[in-house]
Formats: structure tokens, C-alpha cells, sequence
């Protein structure tokens, strides 16, 4: 299985979740690419496999300015992507409650509307909570590795003829 994982930051700390995390996973026989968004545009989500936008929030509840370019791009082209699943990790701080995790929600919006299908539950980590955003994502990630595994059983299933599926 094949994991992307897209990284909006400002100050790197989605990075390094994404770090553990490619660290984590990454074992042969699932490969983990980690990509900072300002590296991509909207046909990263042509690749194969499956996705985790790890992101953090800034300014008014914005996207980090990394992630700006994609979020703009992909509510400016609309692009279809009922093929593609992703997980979601945001990283906020409660301290800002009317904007809380704001980056992470906006990201998720958007795959939403655009028809990408979510794996597990949006995360929203608090750097006010004092645990490490690296260390809850390796925690949360055993759970959401599990569930994105059988969805891509699935999905090679669903992609197979139905000849081919039969016992
Ligand atoms: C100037 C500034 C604005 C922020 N605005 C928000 C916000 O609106 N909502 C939120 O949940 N977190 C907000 N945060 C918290 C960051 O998203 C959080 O600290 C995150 O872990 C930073 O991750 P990064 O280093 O990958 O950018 C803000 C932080 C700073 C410094």
C-alpha cells in the first residue's frame, strides 16, 4: 500500500508528525512519501494509493501560507476526486476556540465537496493539551493505518472484474 502523506506547516511541527510517522509506517510493504504543499499542485491526488493531510492553522483560522496555493487551486478548478481517500490530522491550539483547528476543517471541507472519501475521523490536536502532536499521531496512527489497509483491500477489490472477485 502506497501512503502520501501532503504536510501544510508554518512552523514544521506537521513535519515532524509526518516524520513518526512515515517512520512508523514506512516498512516495505507500506510506503509512506512524505510532501510539503507548496511542492504540489491539485494532481498529486492523481497518484496512486491513499492520503494523509497533516496540517496545522494560522492567522484568522487560515491554512498555513505552504498550503495556500493547493487549498486556492483546488477550490478554484474543482477537480474530481471521488477516487481518492484520505485521513485528516490538524494541528490547532484550543486557545484560539473560535478558530480552533480551523486549517484542518477547511482541508477537509474542500476533499469533501470535491467527493474524496475520509477515512476515520478528522484529528484535531491541541498543542495547549501538553501531549506531543508527533506522539498522539503515531498513537492515533496504529488505528488509522488498520482502517486505510481495508479500505485499500477494498478499493483492489472493487477494482477487480466481477469474474475476478467470485471464489
Ligand atoms: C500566529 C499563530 C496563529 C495561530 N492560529 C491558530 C488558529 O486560528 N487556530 C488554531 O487551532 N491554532 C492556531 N495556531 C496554533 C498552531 O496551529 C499550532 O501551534 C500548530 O501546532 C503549529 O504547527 P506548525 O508548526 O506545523 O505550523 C496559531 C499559531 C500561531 C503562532
Amino acid at each position: 500500500m502506497k501512503i502520501t502523506l501532503l504536510v501544510g506547516t508554518m512552523t514544521g511541527t506537521a513535519q515532524l508528525v509526518a516524520q513518526e510517522l512515515e517512520l512508523a509506517w514506512d516498512d516495505g510493504e507500506t510506503r509512506v512519501e512524505t510532501l510539503l504543499m507548496e511542492k504540489v499542485d491539485a494532481s498529486v491526488f492523481s497518484r496512486e494509493g491513499i492520503f494523509l493531510v497533516v496540517t496545522s492553522t494560522y492567522g484568522q483560522g487560515d491554512v498555513p501560507d505552504n498550503a495556500k496555493p493547493l487549498y486556492e487551486e483546488l477550490k478554484a478548478k474543482r477537480p474530481d476526486l471521488s477516487r481518492v481517500r484520505y485521513g485528516l490530522f490538524g494541528l490547532g491550539d484550543r486557545t484560539y476556540a473560535e478558530t480552533f483547528n480551523f486549517g484542518g476543517k477547511r482541508f477537509d471541507e474542500i476533499l469533501q465537496e470535491l467527493g474524496a472519501q475520509r477515512i476515520g475521523e478528522r484529528v484535531q490536536h491541541d498543542a495547549a493539551s501538553g501531549v506531543l502532536p508527533e506522539e498522539s499521531a503515531v498513537e492515533w496512527g496504529e488505528g488509522w493505518l488498520a482502517l486505510a489497509r481495508e479500505s485499500a483491500a477494498l478499493g483492489a477489490r472493487a477494482g477487480q472484474s466481477p469474474e475476478r472477485i467470485r471464489p
